[in-house]
């Protein structure tokens, strides 16, 4: 089957991914200079799938590596580029490594695509490009506002790299999916989500909070104009966000696109407060969740959730999970990890 190179193919959406490509029986060359993830996580795709895809220690910034890449597996079919920064509060601290990192990956890419004529590019992007959209559900069409971090800012640039790129080389094809918040762990527990340190993410540190290594869990504020008063997020399973990438490569490979550039809403339509997540995170595991009520994080967006329908229309794709299932999925990962009953 075709060759697949995977960026970031040991992260967490980048490894979920990498599964779904597996078990379509595709070839797949993982990208990854491990800067936020471990050599161990191969081992956890081969268990799942009994195949062990190929791995290279690369870091996508250095362009000659890149070049070597496409020198040694010749005929690479599509790129999924996950490799990136992505903590928010970080890259307002740090915002030359973000638009370093982020944006020269990307940039190399392209000029590999263009100089190895292998035109498919599969982007992660993310929902952060519409801010605080005015009209909910978010569409595709909606705006790109300004962003309040250069984390948020580094997908919107990139999101206009790839426009202006394709535009002046109509040969080449790319898909940004913009996903909302992926949550959640393989089935298997094999796999799942790693953050370093004190995790930022809500559902991560739901879990930590609930193994009894981070104390309580801070809510972020329950002043915000929604109906329990605290914001509301569209959370996506993870697998269902993994295998939106392999209907977004295939619809490439096929050329089925509507023009060279298309940009698709991944998320499950549905928005969920942080009060709801703890709920059915308890419902779920039969866990209690410890939390107080603090000061609202500066720069979150108050609520956001997507349209899905061009993308459940065009992609042929659904989020199918529940809620419920995927809660459970990331405490089982925690325990496994932790080594808890
Ligand atoms: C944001 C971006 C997303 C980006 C991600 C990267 C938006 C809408 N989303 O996700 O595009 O990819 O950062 O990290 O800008 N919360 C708590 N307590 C916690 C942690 C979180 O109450 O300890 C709350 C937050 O205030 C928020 C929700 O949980 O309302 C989700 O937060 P988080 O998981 O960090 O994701 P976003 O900030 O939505």
């Amino acid at each position: 089957m075709e060759k697949i190179l995977v960026t970031g193919g040991t992260g967490y959406i980048g490894s979920h991914t990498v599964v779904e490509l597996l078990q379509k029986k595709y070839t797949v060359i993982i990208a990854d200079n491990l800067s936020n993830s471990t050599i161990e996580v191969v081992d956890g795709i081969e268990k799942i799938t009994g195949i062990r895809p190929y791995f290279e220690q690369v870091d996508i910034c250095e362009k000659e590596k890149v070049n070597a890449l496409f020198e040694k597996y010749k005929d690479i079919k599509a790129i999924i580029h996950f490799a990136a920064f992505k903590a928010v509060g970080e890259s307002v601290e740090m915002p030359l490594e973000y638009y370093q990192n982020n944006l020269i990956s990307l940039m190399n890419l392209l000029e590999v695509m263009k100089k190895y004529n292998q035109p498919g590019l599969v982007f992660s992007s993310s929902c952060t490009v519409y801010g605080q959209p005015d009209h909910l559900p978010v569409t595709e069409n909606a705006p790109v506002k300004k962003s309040l971090s250069p984390y948020g800012n580094t997908k919107q640039i990139a999101e206009e790299i790839i426009e202006d790129t394709l535009k002046a080389h109509p040969d080449l094809k790319a898909l940004s999916l913009r996903y909302f918040n992926p949550i959640g762990a393989h089935p298997s527990a094999f796999i799942g989500e790693l953050p370093k340190g004190v995790p930022l993410n809500l559902v991560p540190f739901v879990t930590q909070a609930v193994a009894g290594i981070r104390g309580k869990l801070k809510v972020f504020g329950n002043d915000y104009n929604t109906p329990d008063g605290t914001a509301i997020r569209d959370y996506i399973n993870v697998v269902d966000l993994a295998r939106a990438h392999i209907v977004a490569v295939e619809r490439i490979l096929a050329g089925k696109q509507k023009s060279n550039y298309e940009m698709f809403n991944i998320g499950t339509g549905r928005g969920s407060s942080v009060l709801e997540i703890i709920q059915t995170f308890e419902k779920a595991t039969g866990e209690k969740v410890d939390y107080e009520i603090v000061d609202r994080r500066p720069g979150d967006v108050e609520q956001v959730w997507a349209d899905t329908k061009y993308a459940n229309k065009e992609l042929g794709w659904k989020a199918d999970i529940s809620l419920e299932d995927t809660l459970a999925s990331a405490w089982a990962w925690e325990k496994k990890i932790r080594k808890l009953k």
